[in-house]
């Protein structure tokens, strides 16, 4: 890659998020050269881009850094000759997404943004889009990198890989806040810390860690069983049982209580939404107190009011890699990409979250082999389900959407896999064009 300077397309621009990613590149600028920072959005997110584009402008001219800020609703403009184009849009906005919260509620089901029907839904509503996004990379920036954010991102990252020739890497922050968790618990530098992670996007281990070299996975996961603090924002945190972690022996990502601890989640869920809302509901109103914020021109910086939201460290996450690939650091960081042979027993072409060396060729995915029982029949079930969603999302194939929902774990019967597909597809009719043809 020649040393020219960058040129940045964030796609879903209008996302609360934003000011953080500002301030990632704010923060990187001594090794990101970043000349244009083009963010993009849909014509009802217009009032929310002209907020994050004020706001980026301020930011940008308190450090006096020489970055043009553009916004606008011309996805073409902002592709066209990116060096990256980083997506982070939500179909339906903050409506759909609690719509899929509520459906799976419904019937007694996890109702959750990535994970079990929600997940799914959002990937149907999600590929499209971003297969159309594709398709513009590859006629107006063939050597760009796409970052793909969007959830579910391992899923949607999938259906890059296998239907475009976009070179794309999936990105999560749930890796980076395991690493920063462990250091807190272990009251040491995360610098300090290797974790060899394997596994689905939210559905991850963290299968050994050393700290300088020694190896502290049973130690950290005494920790995690003793209480220590190893959730996110948007997670309730049941505690672990420290009898499973020591059996389990793998470290798993705070999304795994899920389908480890899934009554415990259920009526936590139901009491939720009862009571203060779904997380979507919730999230709204913490957007709406965000915008507020934004909107006050005396603001020059990310306010610490974003810290409520799910998504710590995605601004590194995303920003180191961009350092990775641009500066060919080969670092270890752990992205969405092909597994070709990583975890022996999933097929090559399915997508995997797992450390891989970054360079600027890319990402090269640390083998791990074969996985141990103890944690191999639940990844395999979940890809099954997965690659069927790729499938029913691209070609509109209820068949599809039918066997992957009766293959997800958190969906219970058939039954009720059939009566949430038939809501998410009624519901979702607008956003869904590849069913209603
Ligand atoms: C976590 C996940 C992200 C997700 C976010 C939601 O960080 O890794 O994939 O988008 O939570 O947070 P929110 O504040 O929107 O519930």
């Amino acid at each position: 890659m020649t040393k020219s300077p960058l040129k940045l397309a964030i796609i879903g621009g209008g996302s609360s998020y934003t000011p953080e990613l500002v301030e990632g590149v704010l923060k990187r600028l001594d090794r990101l050269p970043v000349k244009e920072i083009h963010f993009v959005d849909i014509e009802l997110g217009q009032k929310k881009l002209d907020i994050i584009e004020a706001l980026a402008r301020r930011m940008v001219e308190k450090v006096g850094a020489d970055i043009t800020i553009k916004a606008s609703l011309d996805r073409r403009a902002a592709i066209e000759d990116a060096d990256f184009v980083m997506t982070q849009f939500r179909v339906g906005g903050l409506q759909a997404r609690a719509n899929d919260e509520r459906i799976p509620l419904k019937y007694d089901v996890i109702g959750q943004e990535t994970t079990g029907p929600g997940g799914f839904a959002k990937a149907l509503r999600t590929i499209p889009v971003i297969l159309d996004i594709c398709k513009d990379i590859e006629e107006l920036a063939p050597n760009a990198w796409l970052l793909n954010f969007t959830n579910p991102a391992g899923l949607v990252t999938e259906a890059v890989q296998k239907y475009t020739k976009v070179k794309a890497i999936g990105l999560c922050n749930v890796p980076v806040s395991m690493k920063m968790m462990i250091a807190e618990m272990m009251n040491c530098s995360p610098d300090d810390l290797s974790l060899e992670c394997a596994g689905l996007n939210h559905l991850v281990w963290a299968h050994r860690v050393w700290l300088d070299g020694k190896d502290i996975t049973a130690e950290v996961l005494e920790k995690v069983g003793d209480g220590a603090n190893f959730s996110m924002k948007n997670i309730f945190e049941e505690p672990w049982d420290p009898a499973f972690l020591k059996a389990l022996g793998a470290i798993p990502c705070p999304y795994h209580r899920y389908f480890y601890q899934t009554a415990a989640m259920l009526a936590e869920e139901k009491e939720a939404a009862q009571s203060g809302g779904t997380r979507a509901e919730q999230v709204m109103e913490t957007e709406r107190e965000l915008f507020e914020l934004y909107q006050d021109t005396n603001l020059d910086r990310k306010p610490e009011q974003l810290e409520k939201r799910g998504g710590a460290y995605y601004s590194d996450a995303s920003l180191n890699l961009v350092d990775a690939i641009y500066n060919n650091l080969n670092t270890v960081n752990v992205v969405n990409v092909r597994n070709n042979g990583t975890i022996a027993s999933l097929p090559d072409d399915v997508v995997i979250e797992c450390s891989a060396v970054i360079g600027s060729w890319g990402a090269r995915p640390l083998a791990v082999g074969h996985l141990s029982p103890e944690v191999s029949g639940l990844i395999h079930q979940v890809k099954a389900y997965e690659q069927l969603t790729v499938e029913a999302a691209v070609h509109g194939d209820y068949d599809k959407g039918l066997m992957a929902l009766a293959n997800n774990p958190l969906v219970p019967d058939i039954k009720r896999a059939k009566a949430i597909l038939d809501d998410i597809l009624r519901i979702n009719h607008d956003y869904l064009p590849q069913f209603n043809g």
